[in-house]
């Protein structure tokens, strides 16, 4: 099969990517493989919303540029943060044109809230499901552009590169397209494309614990390190500060910062608003900064977690903006008015990832990648709330800007099968569970919030083991999604933790003991 874009992922950055080029070029094919539903993602889950400045009178671009160079703690890159937060008015225009709808106050303006490590109120949204929004209209306008073809349940196993073409190789390395699986027929297909952009979001479930849905197994990253891209921050893995407590310590529900902006307070078992003691902005302190006082606090009192108390806030109002983290809490026998939420940091955003420059392109021709997948330099050491989305639409916009140019040529290569000759369909699927735990345990056991290098270095042994086993089990098997994904996530964490140990100064959501002065 062939098409002239593909791209890999339907979340915000491959839907916008998509019904932007397909709108410009009625007579080219663009083609969606998406490894779930159309709509699973970390984008439908988002909360809180996307940080733009509208209120020109209290606000200004220079108020986000340097709430968002203060969260990035002196490691983003200046020129793209300032491009990303000026392009963020018109983005949102454009998102609203397609459809999606925002909260909008008594007067007809659009209803900012506030998160933490912002100075002003900037962040648009959608009650406290801003992503389900998004989602919905951009998959709505997909829908509605013939071009756009949408294949949910097929899974990207790996790029085509030069290593895989025959014949008449070409000079440089480059990518054609990709290895497909159709999950549902269990058939493997070669997908040809000119370009290709990766937009496959993030890798949470490498931790377990973490905010994100189980498809955040960072593929794309490692599908683009197995290519030769270049990856980089990858030790900037960012925790939220409040998920939801659960005694099984799976997969996390988000209170949203926005919560906190609304004027809940985080205390400990004793009742002490503790953030006080860390911040002067105590709880709307940036995000790295309250995830490791937490830490902190349950490390000095062995507790399991904190609390946000709500208790004293309009109620009314509360339901307005946050209906479904009321409705969650209720389920979970909080009531809000009474009750403080248990909360505990999780993994929740991978500030790092593919390294792409402001076109998003990586360091392979043909391939572009936008969304959390990769590494633009907007975040730095640690990524302010809200601007993830944003980012997301911003780069989505400048690869098709640039693309717009590309005469779009077929490709004239002999790209051979995908080839399983030898393998087999694997008896017990234990052990791609086993070592799935193995995995996680390990990265929240040693790569969490505070690391150290005796851990990381524990934690490198201890992967090498498991990646022996899992390429073992993998060279020798059918294809299968989880097993894929498992060997997807042993990369991922090879890279955090081997760039961890390369860094040897404490920044933004990165902390490591041995790097504090003595
Ligand atoms: P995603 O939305 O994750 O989409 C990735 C897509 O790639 C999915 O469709 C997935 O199925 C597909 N995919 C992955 N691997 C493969 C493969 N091998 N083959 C085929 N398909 C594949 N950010 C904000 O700015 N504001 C917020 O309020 C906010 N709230 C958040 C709340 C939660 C609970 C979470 C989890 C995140 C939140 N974020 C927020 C972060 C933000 O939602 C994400 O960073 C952003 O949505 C990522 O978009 P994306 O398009 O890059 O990736
Ligand atoms: C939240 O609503 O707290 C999440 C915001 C974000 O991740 O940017």
């Amino acid at each position: 099969m062939t098409t002239d874009y593909l791209v890999i992922g339907s979340g915000i950055a491959g839907l916008t990517f998509s019904v932007k080029i397909a709108e410009a070029f009625p007579g080219r094919t663009v083609t969606i493989i998406t490894k779930a539903n159309e709509e699973e993602s970390n984008t439908k889950y988002a909360q809180g919303g996307v940080a733009v400045v509208l209120n020109r009178e209290k606000d200004s671009f220079q108020k986000h540029i340097q709430d968002t160079l203060n969260a990035g703690d002196g490691l983003c890159a200046v020129s793209v943060v300032e491009m990303v937060v000026k392009e963020g008015p018109k983005r949102l225009e454009e998102l609203m044109a397609w459809g999606a709808n925002f909260d909008f106050d008594t007067l007809g303006n659009l209803d900012l809230g506030k998160e933490g490590g912002h100075s002003e109120y900037r962040v648009a949204h959608h009650k406290d499901i801003t992503g389900a929004e998004i989602e919905r209209a951009l998959l709505t306008r997909a829908h509605q552009l013939e071009n756009i073809s949408i294949l949910p349940h097929h899974f990207a196993i790996d790029l085509i590169t030069n290593h895989h073409v025959t014949g008449k190789k070409p000079k440089a390395n480059a990518c054609y397209g990709a290895y497909v699986l159709n999950q549902k027929t269990k058939t493997i297909f070669t997908l040809k494309a000119h370009n290709t952009v990766l937009a496959s979001g993030g890798i949470g479930w490498v931790y377990g614990h973490t905010t994100n849905p189980v498809i955040a197994t960072g593929d794309g990253i490692a599908m683009a390190y197995r290519a030769k891209a270049k990856i980089s921050d990858m030790e900037f893995v960012q925790f939220h500060p409040t998920a939801l407590f659960e005694a099984d310590g799976e997969s996390s529900f988000l209170i949203s910062e926005a919560v906190r902006g609304f004027g809940a307070y985080l205390r400990n078992r004793r009742g002490e608003r503790f953030m006080r003691n860390y911040d002067k902005r105590a709880e709307l302190a940036s995000r790295d900064i309250v995830s490791q006082s937490i830490d902190s606090e349950l490390k000095k009192t062995g507790d399991t977690h904190v609390f946000l108390d709500g208790t004293h806030l309009d109620m009314a109002a509360f339901r307005k903006h946050f209906p479904n983290i009321y409705k969650k809490c209720k389920a979970h026998h909080i009531n809000i008015k009474t009750d403080w939420i248990p909360v505990v940091p999780a993994a929740h955003y991978l500030c790092g990832g593919i390294e792409v420059d402001t076109d998003g392109k990586t360091s392979v021709p043909n391939l572009f990648a936008c969304g959390e997948c990769t590494r633009t330099g907007l975040h730095g050491a640690n990524r302010l709330a809200s601007n993830s989305l944003l980012e997301a639409l911003v780069y989505a916009h400048n690869i098709f800007k640039y693309l717009r140019n590309d005469s779009c040529k077929s490709i004239n290569l002999n790209i051979p099968d995908w080839d399983d000759e030898g393998t087999s369909t694997p008896k017990e699927h234990v052990l791609i569970q086993h070592n799935l735990r193995q995995l996680q345990a390990l990265m929240r056991d040693y790569v969490g919030i505070v690391r150290s290098q005796s851990r990381l270095k524990k934690a490198i042994k201890h992967l090498d083991l498991i990646y022996n086993e899992v390429e073992y089990f993998y060279k020798a098997s059918k294809i299968s999604t989880p097993l894929c994904e498992l060997r997807n996530m042993i990369n991922v964490a090879h890279l955090i933790i081997n760039q961890s140990l390369k860094r040897k100064e404490n920044k933004g959501g990165y902390f490591n003991v041995d790097n504090v002065k003595k």
